[in-house]
């Protein structure tokens, strides 16, 4: 099984190889624990497959080419069962090597299916289930049926979450898929055709693409694509253009794609601030798709979420709260329905999900459809599958991020939550026009203030190589700076796997203090001076925890000296209001995390353990 992966097909005139393995390598952020590819050359499969990353794939066919060919299909892996080594990696055959797939997802009836397959004495490989599923494709197209048809009648016997995409060995003119509650979108070209989890798998080569909808199998050939339901009826994709070209999936002089994904987000909030009021100077949201009554009407906002984007909708809660009076909860995803959570008609569930595509987010959002609330998706990836089952969606535009640590993704998410705070309070008349323009004036010298940040990068360096031996570090913030403390904290953890923790300020007495001793590196984010209670009972927490010895790195407004007689280190952010704080505070955090893992040899992208979009639940 293999349920977060990067999957590509193709079929055209170029060299597959070289197509394929492209394409792998812009979606090896997916999933790096193995990687395989297969080509249809002269009436045979031509395959190989490797454990870790794609890098060992890539030598062994340089050691043993693989013959010429112009169709061909891969897979990187992100295993969660079936240890990552070259046998369970895919593609995987038939019995005959007539047919070659590759899955993400997991078929969950594989059991049953397996012992019907080993009762024709048909030896299975592999424990993946994905093997299974290549027996019975094998075994239908031996039937004669053409892989189109084939495929239709495999995913009719599989229960599951899968994206399957597979080749015939003796019928070169097509490339076959399937998708059930797993990503998938097709890239049309001019006399070839592509398949990909997301579309950087072909944007090198395409920026036209094309959306699937839930249990629909498509074929590709050289001239056209063709889907088709899983009952077999004729279906339609929704053709899109992407916004975005290969230099956005290129390090461009960087060493880590986080590097780089860092540096853009002055662009990237600037983008996601563009276009969003009418000349009469309202706010206007693209693809809001709920009328004005239906947002009077709503009471409560529920935001569900995770990681990163889970700390995006805590600050959404500051704001949402304080513009809208509306009372906002916040809940992690993974947790939301299993408490039966109490909604209805008159609640707007905000799902917030830079990829798109993660499996406990989408899931919430069913839960709450089934008792009719209405559900707003906060997402970067056009054509994923939060969008598409959503209400209404607000894109943020922050182009591809790769980096498995979402920053650039954070910032925009930031910036959708800010203009949908404001968009209540414009529709629901709990703030005057003049006052929300006040904010969008203030949001839209963001990218300024975060520039400023990025231009003393070379201070947050300097200080992290102090930090290479560091095995804990403490992070604390207050109000809006609380969620930052968390987003710092988890920074730190995923790319440097120290221990990292993130507190609420007023908290540290009631037990986090004890974990104080000294020469503990305390991050602290400090609430902007105008704040002064807030600002004020920051300073006393900095204080007891210099107290016992820790040694303080303090986030402070420009201008505010009051902190530095308690600070050992202090780093500036512009003069900002609180609730837009966040904005410059977390990236020199960001560039904190990034600095340490490089300075410990860790690989920044594509850190262990983890895959970009978590595709299960
Ligand atoms: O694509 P999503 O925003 O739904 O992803 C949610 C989390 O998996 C993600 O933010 C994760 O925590 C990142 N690795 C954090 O850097």
């Amino acid at each position: 099984m293999a349920v977060m992966c990067g999957i590509v097909g193709y079929v055209g005139e170029k060299r597959a190889q070289d197509v394929v393995i492209e394409g792998l390598r812009r979606l090896e952020y997916r999933g790096y624990d193995s990687a395989g590819i297969a080509l249809v050359a002269t009436g045979t499969i031509a395959s190989d497959k490797r454990a870790g990353k794609l890098a060992n794939l890539e030598k062994a066919i340089a050691d043993r080419p693989l013959p010429p060919a112009t169709v061909g299909i891969g897979h990187t892996r992100w295993a969660t069962h079936g240890a990552p080594n070259d046998v369970n990696a895919h593609p995987h055959s038939g019995a005959q090597r007539r047919v070659a797939l590759v899955h993400n997802g997991i078929i969950e009836n594989f059991a049953e299916l397996r012992v019907g397959i080993e009762a024709d004495d048909v030896a299975l490989l592999s424990e993946t289930d994905t093997e299974v599923a290549a027996q019975l494709l094998e075994a239908e197209v031996l039937t004669g049926a053409d892989l189109t048809t084939a495929m239709l009648r495999l995913v009719n016997r599989l229960e599951g979450a899968f994206t399957l995409v597979a080749v015939d060995a003796l019928d070169p003119s097509r490339v076959v898929a399937a998708r059930r509650n797993s990503p998938l979108v097709v890239g049309i070209g001019d006399g070839e055709n592509f398949l990909g989890s997301d579309v950087a798998a072909f944007i090198e080569h395409t920026r036209e693409a094309m959306e699937l909808s839930q249990d629909q199998v498509v074929t590709i050939t050289r001239s056209g694509v063709s889907v088709r339901n899983f009952d077999g009826s004729s279906a339609e994709g929704r053709r899109y253009h992407v916004d975005w070209d290969l230099s956005a999936a290129e390090k461009d002089g960087h060493d880590w794609f986080m590097r780089k994904e860092i540096h853009e987000q002055p662009r990237a909030v600037a983008d996601s601030l563009l276009g969003r009021r009418t000349p009469e100077g309202r706010l206007h949201l693209d693809e809001m798709r709920l009328s004005d009554q239906e947002l009077r009407d709503v009471d409560k906002v529920i935001i569900i979420a995770c990681g990163t984007s889970f700390y995006a909708g805590m600050v959404a809660k500051y704001a949402i709260e304080h513009w809208t009076r509306v009372p906002v909860e916040v809940e992690l995803a993974s947790e939301f329905r299993y408490r039966d959570p109490i909604l209805d008609y008159s609640t707007l569930v905000v799902a917030i999900s830079q990829s798109g595509e993660t499996a406990d987010t989408l899931q919430a959002i069913r839960h709450a459809r089934t008792q009719r609330s209405k559900v707003l998706a906060i997402c970067n990836t056009n054509g994923s599958t939060i969008p598409r089952e959503s209400d209404a969606v607000i894109y943020t535009h922050a182009g591809p991020e790769i980096g498995v640590a979402s920053t650039k993704g954070f910032l925009t998410q930031l910036v959708a939550c800010y203009l949908l705070a404001l968009y209540l309070a414009q529709v629901k008349g709990t703030r005057y026009g003049d006052e929300i323009d006040e904010v969008m004036r203030q949001l839209e010298a963001m990218p300024d203030h975060i520039a400023t940040v990025l231009a003393s990068a070379d201070a947050i360096y300097a200080m992290a190589a102090e930090h290479v031996d560091t095995r804990s570090v403490l992070f604390l913030g207050r109000h809006a700076g609380y969620p930052v403390a968390l987003e710092g904290a988890l920074k730190l953890k995923e790319l440097a796997y120290i221990h990292a923790e993130g507190f609420a300020a007023g908290e540290l007495k009631h037990g986090p203090i004890a974990l104080v001793e000294s020469g503990l590196p305390v991050l602290c984010v400090v609430p902007p001076a105008g704040r002064d209670q807030l600002r004020d009972k920051m300073v006393s927490g900095i204080q007891e925890v210099r107290a016992r010895g820790a040694r303080t790195i303090c986030l402070v407004e420009d201008g505010d000296d009051a902190i530095t007689p308690y600070a050992d280190t202090v780093i500036r952010l512009p003069k900002v209001p609180v609730l837009l704080q966040p904005l410059v505070a977390v990236v020199p955090l960001q560039l904190f995390a990034c600095e340490l893992a490089t300075r410990m040899g860790h690989d920044v992208d594509q850190p262990r353990n983890l895959a970009k979009s978590v595709t299960v639940e």
